[in-house]
């Protein structure tokens, strides 16, 4: 008798993935950049570079740096504003067949509010990912993702302006990860996604400069892949709505080591400038492990690891 193909998809809340493999904000620019690269319609999803109300130049470079295991950028939450998202770039991700999340920051409350309304009726757009480990530059510093009531705030916000699903993006850099992912999931998040960059920072000792010219960036790559295991882990057995793992996903057998750990999908970034095809070769590498130890769907797979 002819098996058949193991089933991928996954539900995060309202929304139905193909398979499990998303592109990680900011590492995949709109989309249209991979196309002759990548066949985007495999994929589970597309989470585009995070929008802003009104464009961003970024910092100053150099802004990123390669370090033993890892990436630190300091990109800047440089981006093209929302307005010029929607009628320059939406129109190429809407022909896609698959679902499109875009990723939303905010300097205060209202930005993400805002942001939310604006796009809360535009075609073509599954869900939202907020994105909280902006600076709160008005509050003098705060980050939303490091205080579990800010970070309730702005879910609530969101929450209340729109009814696409939201995926709340959280932090790393936080002593306990659990306390802001339950904060976020009673304000009405859909789901969350876990983890952004580390802080970290690279030092030139000839020139004695730091290697970044905004000296701290984010570290993402295979070095953060045990933290972001560990986090997703420890949040997947703490809260009820769907999470979404990332961070240093390379290859199949590390995705699948998140979806072991609770993740229901998985988010890949850097690994997309190592290997453009990354996403392809880690979709087909799941659904061949499914079909190697026999499993039907990956629901079965998802939180099932054994202690
Ligand atoms: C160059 C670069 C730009 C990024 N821009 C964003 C962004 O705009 N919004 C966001 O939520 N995360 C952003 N991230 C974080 C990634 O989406 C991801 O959470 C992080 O890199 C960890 O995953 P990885 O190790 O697979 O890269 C960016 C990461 C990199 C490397």
């Amino acid at each position: 008798m002819k098996k058949t193909n193991p089933d991928l998809s996954v539900r995060i809340g309202l929304l139905r993935l193909q398979n499990p493999v998303l592109t990680a904000s900011g590492t995949f620019g709109y989309g249209q950049e991979y196309a002759g690269l990548v066949d985007l319609n495999r994929l589970g999803g597309i989470i585009v570079k995070g929008l802003s109300l009104n464009p961003r130049p970024g910092n100053m470079p150099p802004r990123t740096v390669e370090t033993p295991c890892g990436l630190l950028n300091a990109i800047g939450l440089q981006n093209v504003g929302v307005e010029n998202f929607i009628a320059d770039k939406l129109p190429f991700l809407r022909k896609l067949s698959v679902p499109v999340i875009v990723n939303i920051l905010g300097q205060d409350i209202k930005e993400y509010r805002k942001l939310a309304e604006r796009l809360s009726n535009v075609e073509g757009i599954a869900a939202l990912e907020v994105n909280i480990s902006c600076p709160n530059v008005k509050k003098g510093g705060v980050v939303f993702g490091t205080d579990y009531k800010a970070a309730a705030r702005v879910t609530r916000a969101v929450r209340a302006a729109v009814r696409l699903p939201i995926i709340i993006k959280l932090s790393p850099n936080v002593t306990d990860i659990v306390s802001i992912a339950r904060a976020v999931e009673e304000a009405g998040a859909d789901a969350v996604s876990l983890i952004n960059t580390l802080t970290g920072m690279a030092i030139d000792v000839e020139a004695r400069r730091p290697k970044l010219h905004n000296v701290t960036g984010g570290l993402s790559g295979p070095a953060i892949k045990p933290v972001a295991l560990r986090m997703v882990w420890q949040v997947a057995g703490a809260v009820n709505i769907p999470v979404i793992g990332c961070g240093g996903i390379m290859t199949a057998a590390d995705a699948l080591e998140f979806l072991l750990a609770g993740a229901s999908a998985v988010q890949v970034g850097t690994a997309n400038f190592v290997n453009p095809r990354a996403t392809m070769e880690i979709i087909s590498g799941i659904e061949e492990y499914l079909a190697r130890h026999d499993l039907k769907d990956i629901k079965s797979l998802v939180g099932s690891l054994i202690l």
